[in-house]
């Protein structure tokens, strides 16, 4: 089963969360994960993928434009049917990535993708809306991303395979 974490970054703190998460990922099994900018997607990979997870780092509380964009405009892509999660990055406590997970969650949701986040339903670390990480997160975020990776993963798995 392929898994595409698909990512906007401009100073490399969401890239490292997405390398980070892809760690998890491809620790759940039978899984090829591959990590790809906005900017520079493999669309055979994505288009085989039956997961995608979506990164960010939050502006103004909310998720990137660059982000946005690709979402507005990117209709080569069918994302429909595939398992949707989301990761953001941010830079103090509060600074709104929920938010800007909540909008990518929205942004799924409109592509026909069937949208999970784990939540709570594995115990703790809870990740309620997707897995948040200030910049590109202390020891104990990156191991709740990482986690974070191998749950959708799994889910993916059995769903899927
Ligand atoms: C235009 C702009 C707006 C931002 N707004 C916020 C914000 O509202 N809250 C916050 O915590 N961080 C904010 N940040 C910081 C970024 O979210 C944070 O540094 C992020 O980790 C950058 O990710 P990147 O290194 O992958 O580009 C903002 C950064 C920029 C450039």
């Amino acid at each position: 089963m392929k898994l595409a974490i698909l990512y906007h970054s401009e100073s490399g703190n969401t890239e490292t969360v997405a390398g980070i998460i892809a760690e998890g990922a491809s620790s759940a099994g039978n899984v090829e994960v591959k990590c790809m900018g906005i900017e520079d997607i493999d669309q055979g990979f994505l288009d085989e993928a039956a997961a995608v997870i979506f990164g960010c780092p939050t502006y103004l509380a909310d998720f990137s434009w660059q982000i946005k964009k690709w979402f507005d405009t990117s209709h080569e892509f069918d994302l429909s049917g595939k398992l949707g999660a989301a990761f953001a990055t941010e830079n103090y406590l509060g600074g709104g990535a929920d938010s800007a997970l909540l909008t990518l969650a929205g942004h799924m949701l409109v592509k026909g993708m069937l949208v999970y986040s784990v939540g709570s339903a594995e115990g703790k670390p809870f990740t309620h809306y997707g897995a948040v990480c200030i910049k590109e997160g202390d020891a104990e975020q990156q191991e709740r991303a990482k986690l974070f990776g191998s749950r959708v993963a799994a889910k993916a798995l059995e769903i899927f395979e």
